[in-house]
């Protein structure tokens, strides 16, 4: 059983604030994947194009396995690219999304740029990180969660309470926005200038 529990999403999901309200209700230790990566100098190298380092991602998988291996009791890990990490010390994936509309709302209040917020949001609107998660762990470990219309707690509430088997949701990839937006909102989106 793997000791890894994840909380991903594309940025602007609730990936912070949900782990930090699930640490501080479950106790369990939180590592922010890529402030963990920093912070260990677990980089290549530095992305001119994005103002970004680049993580070795190798490198910051095999020392979270470490880390389950060597842990007594869950750890809980915030990233949006849950797919790096090695399916066997992971136990369940909870994908937070969030409606499209809503999301850019979240990333406008960030002062990002047009370009940052489109790629993001069409990435939730495909549901991206759902899919690379599910490549590498399958649909019975995944849970997705919809953060549009919650708080924080009540997240972090529910995930607790799938953890100890006091909520019983079905895992699998179910929340499809292309569905629920029309033609002229999802264009709002499409342009990558
Ligand atoms: N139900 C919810 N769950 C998580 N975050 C939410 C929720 N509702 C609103 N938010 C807000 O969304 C914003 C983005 O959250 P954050 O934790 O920074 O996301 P991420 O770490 O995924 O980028 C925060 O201002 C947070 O308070
Ligand atoms: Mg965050």
């Amino acid at each position: 059983m793997g000791k890894i529990i994840v909380v991903a999403g594309v940025p602007g999901t609730g990936k912070t604030s949900v782990s930090r309200e699930l640490a501080s209700l479950t106790g369990f230790q939180l590592i922010e994947l890529g402030r963990y990566a920093l912070e260990r100098g677990l980089v290549t190298g530095f992305d001119d194009e994005r103002g970004s380092y680049v993580i070795d991602e190798d490198a910051l998988s095999r020392e979270v396995s470490m880390l389950a291996g060597n842990s007594e009791g869950y750890i809980i890990v915030s990233t949006h690219y849950p797919e790096i990490l090695d399916p066997s010390v992971v136990e369940k994936v909870f994908v937070l999304r969030t409606h499209p509309l809503v999301l850019e709302k979240r990333l406008e209040s960030r002062g990002w740029d047009r370009r940052k917020i489109n790629e993001n949001v069409m990435a939730e609107i495909l549901g991206v990180v759902s899919y690379n998660a599910l490549t590498v762990f399958g649909e019975e470990k995944i849970y997705e969660i919809d953060t549009s219309n919650t708080t924080p707690g009540e997240v972090a509430g529910l995930v607790a309470d799938i953890l100890s088997n006091k909520a019983v949701i079905p895992p699998g990839i179910r929340i499809d926005w292309l569905s629920v937006l029309s033609a002229e909102e999802l264009s709002r989106f499409e342009s990558y200038e």
